[in-house]
């Protein structure tokens, strides 16, 4: 880090470092999700194709959005946001997604399990946050709705 942090923190050092890790490990899930998500619908073939490859995009939008607003939240209390696509690569908890093309029924599946992984590993979170920021946690809260919204919405394409 620079010789003298630029940015200061509204938290104590100890809560900044706990709550900067929660955001940080979340903004790799979310830029994982958003990268996952167009691998999908570029590679979706299938009865279902145009549905499933526009469901997509939208998923697209909501991981992009929120992870600039977890980056923002890491900045907005001292701590730099690292999205960097090697960091990603080693630090987001998604399943892995295989490369080629995907049936709609093999898309859908991966990503109601990547889903319901990242919102796993959120929960832990939002609870952690309890503890050091009500505010990190409040933002938690939100995408965590949103999210399980989501994995209901790709969910329900697997019934029959
Ligand atoms: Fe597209």
């Amino acid at each position: 880090m620079a010789q003298k942090a630029p940015i200061t923190s509204p938290l104590n050092d100890q809560d900044q470092d706990t709550t900067g890790k929660l955001l940080q490990a979340t903004l790799l899930d979310l830029i994982d999700l958003h990268l996952v998500a167009k691998q999908a619908h570029w590679n979706v073939v299938g009865r279902f194709f145009r549905d499933v490859h526009l469901h997509l995009d939208e998923l697209v939008s909501t991981a992009r959005g929120f992870a600039d607003d977890v980056a923002e939240r890491a900045a907005a209390i001292g701590v730099s946001p690292d999205g960097r696509a090697a960091t990603v690569a080693e630090g987001s908890g998604l399943p892995k997604f295989e490369s080629d093309w995907r049936s709609d029924k093999e898309v859908i599946e991966s990503i109601t399990r990547a889903l319901g992984e990242l919102i796993r590993r959120l929960r832990v979170r939002i609870d952690e946050s309890d503890k050091t920021d009500l505010v990190t946690q409040d933002l938690l809260i939100s995408i965590a709705a949103e999210l399980e919204k989501a994995h209901w919405m790709w969910q329900s394409q697997l019934a029959s």
